[in-house]
């Protein structure tokens, strides 16, 4: 008999669902006597107890249902080790209420900032095993997270829907793909699209560049761009300013984010009409993709797996096409950038798309 405790923490994203249920059917299938607490709201529900019992029903039919039957919340890493408003020190309390219920082992379901916390509740003696989920892929340790290609879908979607309108009044667009502090979703979406110019924060623009290549576009007869966006791009001066200056000029700045500067930069050294749209949360919203079904399942299924191996401290990611386990002490804490020397990069150059640099 073996008492899990899961829960899913952080932004949400498609195939949250599909992961849980790859897990528990993994359990339930090896004819393991189990019992899942779920934890709702992410962390906070470990925190002060809050909790549904669940059995094997409960996720049964959620494969294709976005979003997570648990709920979720973000719960700082940067502030877990301080009280709470009413003095209740939240990693005793998560430890205190794992012990309380029994648990054998918690399933943590989340990106980066989870896995911090992941990692720490891990080295205080608990026995937990992670799955990578952000539509960002900036997950240290897997080559990719769920939800990242369903995201890409749909930021895909948005673009070639904007190509036929921009096309029909010959216009400049941007697209504002989110992605956090990294470009996978925008690199991606933006060659899936075919969009002119991308921009991503691993490379910094130089709104010269970008002009320069409007007009070439111009110059050889297209009269409309798509430009993605990346919703952490930076420009190469910004680049070049500390965290707390970049910070104050955007509090200052009367543009809502970068896609809105770079339009009214572009628009004044053009001459010419260009439009923002950001897809913003539809991009976590929704059904996940076939890929991203199949792949929560693999990963599910493998940390079921570690479960009745009794192997803990890791996080199930994706390595060189294989599932793999990932000490979580290797996965906290650390970025996945893009490398922009990456082949993927040289090959966007290749085929004429400005990187804007
Ligand atoms: O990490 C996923 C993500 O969607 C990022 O791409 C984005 O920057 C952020 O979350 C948005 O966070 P929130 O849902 O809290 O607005």
């Amino acid at each position: 008999m073996k008492r899990i405790g899961m829960l899913t923490s952080g932004g949400d994203c498609q195939a949250l669902n599909a992961a849980m249920r790859g897990v528990v059917k993994t359990l339930l299938n090896s004819g393991e006597q189990i019992e899942i607490i779920g934890f709702l709201d992410g962390y906070r529900g470990l925190i002060y107890s809050k909790y549904r019992m669940l059995s094997g029903s409960d996720f049964s039919g959620i494969l294709t249902v976005g979003g997570t039957i648990l709920g979720t919340s973000r719960t700082p890493f940067k502030t877990i080790k301080d009280p709470d408003e009413d003095g209740l020190n939240k990693v005793e309390a998560m430890k205190s209420n794992y012990h309380k219920l029994g648990l054998d082992c918690l399933v943590v379901l989340g990106g980066n900032g989870t896995h911090k916390t992941a990692n720490l509740l891990s080295k205080e003696g608990l026995n937990v095993v992670t799955l990578p989920k952000t539509i960002d892929n900036d997950l240290w340790g897997t080559d990719m997270t769920f939800g990242f290609q369903s995201a890409v879908d749909i930021a895909t979607d948005c673009i070639d829907k904007i190509h036929t309108t921009a096309s029909s009044h010959g216009r400049i667009f941007i697209v504002e793909v989110m992605g956090h502090k990294v470009g996978w979703l925008t690199l991606n979406a933006g060659l899936a699209g075919g969009a002119d110019i991308i921009l991503i924060p691993e490379i910094p623009y130089d709104l010269n560049k970008i002009i320069d290549a409007v007009n070439l576009r111009m110059k050889r007869g297209s009269h409309f761009t798509i430009i993605a966006v990346a919703e952490g791009a930076i420009s190469v001066e910004d680049s070049k300013l500390s965290k707390k200056e970049r910070l104050k000029k955007m509090e200052k700045s009367k543009f809502p984010s970068v896609s809105y500067e770079l339009a009214d930069q572009i628009s004044q050294a053009t001459g010419q009409e260009v439009r923002v749209t950001v897809p913003g949360h539809t991009q976590r919203g929704g059904s996940p993709c076939p890929y991203d079904r199949v792949f929560a399942t693999r990963l599910g299924a493998e940390a079921g797996n570690l479960i009745l191996k009794g192997e803990y401290g890791f996080m199930v990611g994706y390595k060189s096409r294989e599932i793999v386990k990932v000490s979580l002490e290797d996965v906290a804490g650390k970025l996945k950038a893009l490398d922009p020397e990456a082949g993927i990069i040289k090959e966007a150059k290749m085929v004429g798309v400005s990187f804007g640099d």
